[in-house]
């Protein structure tokens, strides 16, 4: 490798619906992305109000290379200068999971370099790790996404242990299906929060299920079905109505961030954590973020959160987690869609 290069990992993701590739330098302790590709299938999966795995496994095979190669070209890096690649091998989609991996396992082959499996849930919390702030341990992160919902205690760079879950639904999955119901488009959490900040937060009182219950899990299908009984009573004329859908929206919104706020700073309190994080794509909701950050303030501990383009599915994240994730063979990587933290 060139002196003129630190320590580059190439990370490569295609666990849902964004074929992503990036490339991250680490060089005088300072995590730096060289460049972030990111091309997202949400336009293609829009008309069926949610993902298609067939059709997103077809477009990440087209865009797979072409991302590759765009994010090599735009660092002006030859591949000779990459150290490592990582790549998502779960949890996720697994006919989508299988191009990503095939594609760095074939890299791996024939650039003869080293590659590390990463677990999709654990880069996500490694997004934090881009801000280069020193982050201090035991921290509580709430990782929150279309399909997960999480309690992790952060022990140390890469010590993490699932303290609680959702029971059912994942938040963002339950933001999803509110706009499902609400026809207001997919996907529902970023045009739920836009229309949220029209409305009125308290013009209707949903369920808060396990708001108080004495573990660190979650339950949201109950405040989703909260959500469909109210729309059920309301006229379809009314519910054409823009300020009807707002105040939804914000009431709902409201429902869902006090429970997330309530049982993190809950485990923040029962593991005695120093700092608190966020990651995920629900991560992005601006609610969520001011109200965790309110709540770090009042207990004098640091937070943690990453930019937006960081919260929602990448691959430079992917590639950090790949500085901690221990390194195999090419042919030794295999896919596990229900990968577990
Ligand atoms: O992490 P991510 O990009 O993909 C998964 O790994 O699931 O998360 C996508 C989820 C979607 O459910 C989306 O509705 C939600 O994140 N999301 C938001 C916001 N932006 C994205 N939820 C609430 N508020 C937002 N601003
Ligand atoms: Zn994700």
């Amino acid at each position: 490798m060139s002196k003129k290069y630190g320590n580059i990992i190439l990370g490569i993701e295609t666990s849902c619906d964004e074929t992503a590739a990036a490339l991250v330098e680490y060089k005088g302790g300072k995590f730096n992305i060289l460049v972030n590709v990111v091309f997202s299938q949400i336009d293609i999966h829009k008309k069926y109000g949610g993902i298609v795995p067939e059709v997103a496994a077809r477009n990440h095979l087209m865009d797979i290379i072409p991302v590759i190669s765009q994010t090599l070209s735009e660092a002006k890096i030859n591949f000779k200068n990459i150290s490592k690649i990582a790549v998502t091998n779960g949890p996720g989609l697994i006919t989508s999971l299988i191009v990503g991996a095939q594609t760095a396992k074939t890299l791996a082959y024939v650039w003869q370099k080293p590659i590390s499996g990463i677990n999709h849930l654990k880069a996500h919390m490694y997004a934090n790790w881009l801000s280069n702030k020193k982050i201090k341990f035991p921290s509580i992160c709430l990782l929150v996404s279309g399909g997960h919902t999480e309690l992790i205690l952060v022990k140390a760079e890469n010590k993490f242990k699932k303290i609680g879950q959702t029971l059912d639904d994942a938040a963002g999955e339950a933001f999803d299906k509110v706009a499902q119901m609400l026809e207001i488009g997919y996907p529902g959490g970023p045009i739920i929060s836009e229309l949220a900040s029209k409305g009125n937060p308290l013009a209707f009182k949903f369920a808060r299920p396990m708001i108080n219950s004495n573990d660190f899990n979650f339950s949201f299908s109950g405040l989703k079905t909260s959500v469909l009984y109210t729309i059920k009573k309301i006229s379809k004329q009314k519910m054409k109505k823009y300020q009807l859908k707002a105040d939804i929206c914000a009431s709902f919104q409201q429902a869902a961030v006090e429970v997330l706020v309530n049982k993190t700073i809950k485990a923040v309190k029962a593991t005695k954590a120093r700092t608190v994080m966020l990651s995920g794509g629900v991560a992005a909701n601006e609610l969520l973020r001011q109200n965790i950050k309110k709540e770090a303030e009042l207990l004098k501990i640091d937070f943690y959160v990453p930019p937006l383009p960081l919260c929602t599915d990448n691959a430079a994240m992917i590639a950090v987690a790949g500085f901690f994730e221990k390194e195999i063979v090419w042919n030794k990587l295999k896919v596990d869609p229900n990968l577990e933290i």
